[in-house]
């Protein structure tokens, strides 16, 4: 992120350091994650404790500190997932992106994530697409999704 990025997030919230948490779920909204310099930059700026920052950056799912692709798709390996089928889901997927949970596609299109339990388990097995949730899902129709994902992000 540029400084001319980080400073028209850091107007918006007005320079305030009780904004910190709203300034850094600008920042992973604009780059998918939150680069180590922009936080770096935002401690020194805000004069808010680097620790304090990771502090919520670590504490909050939401953040990720690692380069995240466009969009993130989370399987549910909890209990009820996993006996409705998570682990086939999860196999389809790694096998299509080549990659394990916790990675990123090389084009940075896909971020694969697992989580133990969504709270919604009538919907087993589970899958998030960018904050979606999709219930009953097979690991063909979780591509289907993704294609058509990727086809509306190419026209617009
Ligand atoms: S086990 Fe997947 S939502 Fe509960």
């Amino acid at each position: 992120m540029t400084s001319a990025q980080l400073e028209k997030i850091l107007t918006r919230h007005d320079h305030q350091s009780a904004n910190v948490l709203a300034i850094l779920q600008d920042i992973q909204a604009s780059e998918n994650y939150l680069p180590r310099k922009t936080l770096e930059e935002v401690s020194k700026r805000l004069q808010v404790p680097l620790t304090q920052i990771y502090h919520l950056a670590t504490f909050y799912r939401t953040f990720s500190l690692t380069p995240r692709g466009r969009h993130l798709v989370t399987v549910c390996t909890g209990t009820a997932c996993h006996v409705k089928g998570a682990a086939s889901i999860l196999n389809t997927l790694e096998r299509e992106f080549e990659v394990a949970p916790g990675e990123t596609t090389d084009d940075k299109e896909y971020t694969l994530e697992t989580v133990n339990c969504l709270g919604s388990c009538a919907l087993a097995p589970l899958v998030v697409i960018d904050n979606h949730y999709h219930g009953r899902m097979l690991g063909s129709r979780v591509l289907s999704l993704l294609r058509g994902e990727k086809d509306a992000s190419e026209k617009s």
